[in-house]
């Protein structure tokens, strides 16, 4: 089953070239650049009529609706929040008639975020599912939604369903807003982004050496048992699902930090000792990184970049890169989560534990 793999995760990993276009097929129509997910046609008007949408979800899944917020914001106008599934319930947080609830879950077996489906049904709320099993008890008790056709995900480390959650956000964004003349020209550059990302993710897919030996040279065992990410804007859910990926499989305490909070508090952290990894893609937040990489090697910390491979600034000088495609802002993160899959892939690995089963852990946690 594993194929050539030595393990379910780095197969998982490999999949990506496959699992994002399995997502989109039948779904994107790339020549008259049109999106109709069949899953949402009865509702489309009720979801466009909301007054706000709430996405609700957990770990790896959780990250893919931090990652795919700002678009669905800026393409919809719709007022977007982004919530925990067990923080939700603990908070008891007002949910009226008319907002729409949209649910992300791999498996559709997670209690929490069943429960938190079953709250706002209670409360009336539109309820959508994006998950990856069909007949899973969130596909059915929610209204409507979108399956990621990701195909099965055996490892614990959820890696090719964060990347198909998030194409299918990004397509629900897109059909939810083709009514809106006015973002045409931004909707076609993501659908023509969407067009390479298969490409573009097989091309990152090939730094796999250079991320086997960074692994043991810059996160190896003699190295300290910490590792901070940084990054901001798009690039946000990638620190925080980079961390995770860590935490699961290397069990080193990894922590993902938003860049714009770096002066706050983290920065104390910083000293030629921390091991760090920046995420930094040309894009409309490049300078603000730019000045969070100047506070962060004056205070000796070495980062280990993350940024496109047509970037030729002297930002980077003394320090180790990991170079690669750049496309539209709002995928980025898409490609940039990748070497961050495979790198704690391999720092798992390099400590002889077994990353498809992480001590502590279940790939569906059934239990609130
Ligand atoms: C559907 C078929 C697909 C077929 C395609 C052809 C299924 C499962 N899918 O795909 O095999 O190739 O038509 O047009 O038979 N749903 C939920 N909650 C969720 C996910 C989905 O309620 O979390 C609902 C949808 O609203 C929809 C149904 O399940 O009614 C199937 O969803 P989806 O597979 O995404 O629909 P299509 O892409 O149209
Ligand atoms: C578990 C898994 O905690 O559930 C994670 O170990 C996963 O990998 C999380 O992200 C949420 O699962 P699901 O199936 O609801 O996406
Ligand atoms: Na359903």
């Amino acid at each position: 089953q594993k194929g050539a793999f030595s393990h379910f995760m780095l197969k998982e990993i490999h999949e990506q070239v496959e699992s994002v276009v399995n997502t989109m097929r039948g779904r994107i129509n790339f020549d008259d650049r049109r999106v109709v997910l069949g899953g949402l046609r009865s509702q489309l008007a009720n979801i466009r009529r909301s007054r706000r949408l709430i996405f609700i979800a957990c770990g790896t899944s959780y990250h893919s609706c931090v990652a795919t917020r700002a678009l669905f914001a800026e393409l919809t106008e719709l007022p977007v929040s982004v919530e925990l599934a067990s923080t939700f319930l603990d908070e008891q947080m007002p949910v009226f008639r008319d907002d729409c609830c949209l649910y992300v879950s791999q498996s559709g077996e997670t209690k929490d975020t069943l429960l938190a489906l079953q709250y706002c049904k209670e409360r009336g709320a539109l309820c959508l599912g994006v998950t990856n099993t069909v007949g899973s008890t969130i596909s059915r008790e929610t209204h409507c939604g979108v399956h990621i056709n990701a195909g099965p995900e055996i490892s614990v480390a959820s890696t090719k369903a964060y990347t198909s959650q998030f194409i299918a956000l990004t397509m629900i964004a897109l059909q939810l807003s083709d009514d809106n003349y006015a973002k045409l020209p931004r909707r076609n550059e993501v659908i023509d982004g969407l067009f390479n990302l298969s490409n573009d993710i097989k091309k990152t897919l090939a730094l796999e050496p250079q991320l086997k030996t960074l692994s043991k040279e810059e996160f190896g065992t003699d190295k300290s048992a910490n590792l901070i990410l940084i990054g901001r804007g798009f690039q946000t859910a990638t620190v925080l699902e980079g961390a995770l990926k860590i935490k699961e499989v290397s069990y080193i305490h990894a922590e993902g930090i938003n860049a714009g909070e770096l002066k706050h508090g983290p920065l104390a952290l910083i000293d030629e000792k921390m091991p760090i990894i920046m995420v930094m893609p040309k894009d409309r937040h490049y300078s603000d990184s730019e000045n969070a990489l100047k506070q962060i090697t004056a205070r000796y910390g070495k980062p280990v970049v993350i940024c496109n491979d047509d970037d030729d600034s002297s930002n980077f000088s003394g320090l180790k890169t990991i170079r690669v495609p750049r496309t539209v802002d709002a995928l980025q993160a898409i490609i940039n989560v990748v070497p961050l899959q495979i790198l704690s892939y391999f720092m798992a690995t390099d400590r002889s534990f077994d990353p498809d089963s992480p001590r502590n852990l279940a790939k569906s946690v059934t239990t609130a």
